[in-house]
């Protein structure tokens, strides 16, 4: 099985960023984490500040993963852009967000990308990269 972890803007920052929300973690944590959890699993991780970059990404994936765990950062609440690349590709995409995004600012209650992913976990922190990839091999 072959998993795209792509990441949002500034999830780059992950282990400087607002430690109090998003822990001391870097990206590269995250990522080592995950790989050492699924060893029979080939991920990739691919992170970009950049909406269109992103978008890019996601349609040059069809075909050649098997799934994508998605943490889109800020873009989350308002990129249509992005949802729609998600809804167009025939790969099952996943979205996680490491903060429980309902219980914060208004605008991160609005999550405009999830309708098009499979299913959304938030606020289990890098636990919900492993719940969503669990699942996913379930199915
Ligand atoms: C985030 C939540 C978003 O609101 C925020 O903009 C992020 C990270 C999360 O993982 O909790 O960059 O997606």
């Amino acid at each position: 099985m072959k998993i795209l972890i792509l990441h949002g803007p500034n999830l780059n920052l992950l282990g400087k960023r607002e430690i109090e929300i998003y822990g001391s973690e870097s990206q590269d944590d995250l990522f080592e984490y995950i790989k050492n959890t699924f060893l029979d699993i080939d991920f990739t991780l691919f992170q970009s500040n950049h909406e269109g970059h992103i978008i890019d990404k996601i349609h040059d994936s069809d075909g050649i993963f098997d799934a994508i765990v998605f943490n889109p950062g800020a873009f989350s609440h308002y990129s249509y852009a992005i949802r729609d690349a998600v809804a167009s590709v025939k790969i099952p995409i996943v979205e996680v967000h490491l903060s429980d995004v309902t219980n914060r600012e208004d605008f991160r209650k609005r999550l405009v990308i999830s309708d098009a992913c499979l299913f959304t976990i938030i606020g289990k922190g890098k636990l919900g990269y492993i719940e969503s990839i669990n699942k996913l091999q379930e199915k």
